[in-house]
């Protein structure tokens, strides 16, 4: 049997098809795509994940596309690496796009391996981490493509609230590539170097005749601070890549795994002198609550998300006596720490991702209320306020509230309050919650007496003193059981691990249905 091959040339054979396929778009592209500074995909899935820990499937799959001379242009692996490998320990799937195999583009074959370590991941309970950098749907397979974007959103959907998706925007990414990043529940871009648009400067050029860059449409700094569609611009890909690593140490593997917990030395009855002159004694001045954050959270570590979209409220991840924790604050150092239809959306998704996956909520309240104007209520300020309403009080995730200084109104109901099934309300001596500012309430309920009183201005000025002396505090909630302690500031990473012990075992299940109908 002279054509036989014996297992060595075998293994050469393999060995030679590896190499091959480890070479994506061959040694000129590589160069090429490395030239900003970008990554390999396999060189990305290398700094992701733990040392050794990858293994690659799907390695010789290929598209099956043969108009316009595709036949000759065939790559093993068909632009995508697939597979599974740990972070921390911790198994999570895989894939990255490579662009240097037809730009990354979607093909059929593309979604089928996508498709299959989605698959697996929903099947086994692990986190689904993509790395996208894709010119879109493969345009020389037509519809075909399309439908292999739909078969990814399907799964995207159905994972969603089951195992958390995380996105890496690594590069541009047009047309279908953006789609199902958006559905993930987390997503990073890396600066000056990733693009997300749904049509490019070009189409936009012939139809809206505006000028506009690349960088300026769809770059991390546009979709981090005005969109809001990034949770994360970071500085290059290995800084995006260990970003991810970061977050993944936050969260469970699925939504029926409890969140990993860190061991810490950070002392649980550590005091927090500090906060016992954080709150300024004129109410009107602005004060940093990531101060306050970062004094109470285990070693002083926040991991803000969404840190340049919506500044008036700050949501993000933490530990406390080394247990995960959600932490929703207003910022009275932006737009006095009012709600707005940002900042509601911003958190009231947050809220949302933390509930899905046992993540219980902290929050931190200094709110004057929902910004006024016609640019909020004409773009639905309503619609969109009832998010974070909604949020609040559909999450059945241990909630403790701490009130600083301002709650009042809707805003106060909404963030957080005992009103909407939160567990426990905390307040500063210096919280004022109220159904609404003393300036406010004594031009609406004192218009005629202060109208027909002899000195309008100082008769103005003693009935302000005197609903602030009667309801800016935090002691007629403390009457009707609304809040449950008032606690001296220093106290307040005591109480808060405290109340998250107490709650550790809480069992809270919403009425069984379909799903419910949040105002989207
Ligand atoms: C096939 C593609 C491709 C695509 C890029 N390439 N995008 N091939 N289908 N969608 C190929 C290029 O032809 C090129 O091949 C190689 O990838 C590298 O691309 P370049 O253009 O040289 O790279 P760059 O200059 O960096 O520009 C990247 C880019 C640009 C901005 C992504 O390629 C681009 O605009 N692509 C098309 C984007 C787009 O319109 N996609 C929408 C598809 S429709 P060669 O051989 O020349 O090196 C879609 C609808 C889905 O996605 C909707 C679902 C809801």
């Amino acid at each position: 049997m002279e054509n036989e091959m014996t297992t060595a040339a075998r293994l050469q054979d393999l060995e030679k098809r590896n190499e091959v396929a480890q070479q994506g778009g061959g040694p000129n592209r590589i160069a090429k795509h490395k030239q900003g500074g970008r990554l390999t995909a396999r060189e990305r899935l290398d700094v992701l994940l733990d040392p050794g820990s990858f293994v690659e499937m799907d390695r010789f799959v290929t598209h099956r596309c043969n108009n316009f001379g595709m036949d000759d242009n065939k790559v093993p692996g068909d632009g995508v690496v697939t597979g599974y490998g740990r972070i921390n320990g911790k198994l999570v799937y895989v894939f990255a796009q490579d662009f240097t195999v037809i730009g990354g583009s979607m093909s059929r074959t593309q979604a089928n391996k996508i498709c299959k370590v989605m698959d697996l991941a929903l099947k086994n309970g692990a986190p689904i981490i993509g790395l996208n950098d894709s010119g879109g749907a493969r345009i020389q397979e037509g519809v075909e493509s399309l439908g292999g974007y739909a078969d990814i959103f399907t799964r995207n959907v159905l994972a969603s609230g089951v195992i958390p998706q995380i996105t890496g925007i690594m590069g541009p990414c047009a047309g279908g590539a953006v789609y199902s990043p958006s559905i993930t529940d987390f997503i990073f871009m890396v600066k000056n170097s990733s693009y997300m648009f749904v049509t490019g400067p070009d189409v936009i050029k012939t139809v809206t005749h505006e000028d506009v860059t690349k960088e300026d449409l769809g770059g991390a700094t546009a979709h981090s601070q005005k969109s809001g569609v990034s949770h994360f611009a970071c500085e290059d890909d290995k800084h995006t890549l260990l970003m991810i690593r970061e977050l993944m140490g936050f969260l469970p593997s699925n939504n029926l795994d409890d969140p990993p917990m860190l061991p810490t030395t950070d002392r649980p009855d550590r005091i927090c002198e500090t906060l016992n002159s954080l709150i300024p004694d004129n109410p009107k001045k602005p004060y940093d609550m990531l101060q306050l954050i970062t004094e109470v959270v285990d070693e002083h570590y926040f991991l803000e998300v969404h840190k340049h979209y919506a500044q008036n409220i700050i949501v993000g991840f933490a530990r406390m006596n080394g247990r995960s924790i959600g932490i929703v604050a207003n910022q009275p150092q932006f737009l006095a720490g009012c709600l707005n239809i940002e900042a509601s959306r911003k958190a009231a998704r947050f809220i949302r991702f933390c509930d899905s996956f046992n993540i219980p909520i902290v929050s931190f309240v200094d709110v004057p209320g929902f910004l006024p104007g016609t640019d909020q209520e004409w773009n639905g300020i309503i619609t969109h306020g009832a998010k974070l309403l909604y949020a609040y009080a559909e999450a059945t995730v241990p909630k403790i509230t701490v009130v600083t200084r301002k709650a009042y109104g809707g805003a106060y109901i909404v963030m957080g309050s005992k009103l909407l099934r939160s567990d426990i309300n905390l307040a500063y001596p210096t919280a004022e919650i109220a159904v609404m500012g003393a300036e406010g309430a004594v031009n609406i309920i004192f218009r005629e007496a202060i109208a027909k009183a002899k000195d309008p201005v100082a008769e103005r000025a003693r009935l302000i003193k005197d609903y602030e002396e009667k309801f800016n505090n935090p002691y007629l909630s403390s009457e009707l059981g609304y809040t449950d302690e008032v606690i001296e500031p220093a106290l307040t990473r005591k109480r808060v691990i405290d109340s998250l012990e107490m709650l550790k075992n809480k069992r809270e299940v919403n009425p069984p249905k379909k799903h419910g109908n949040i105002p989207l």
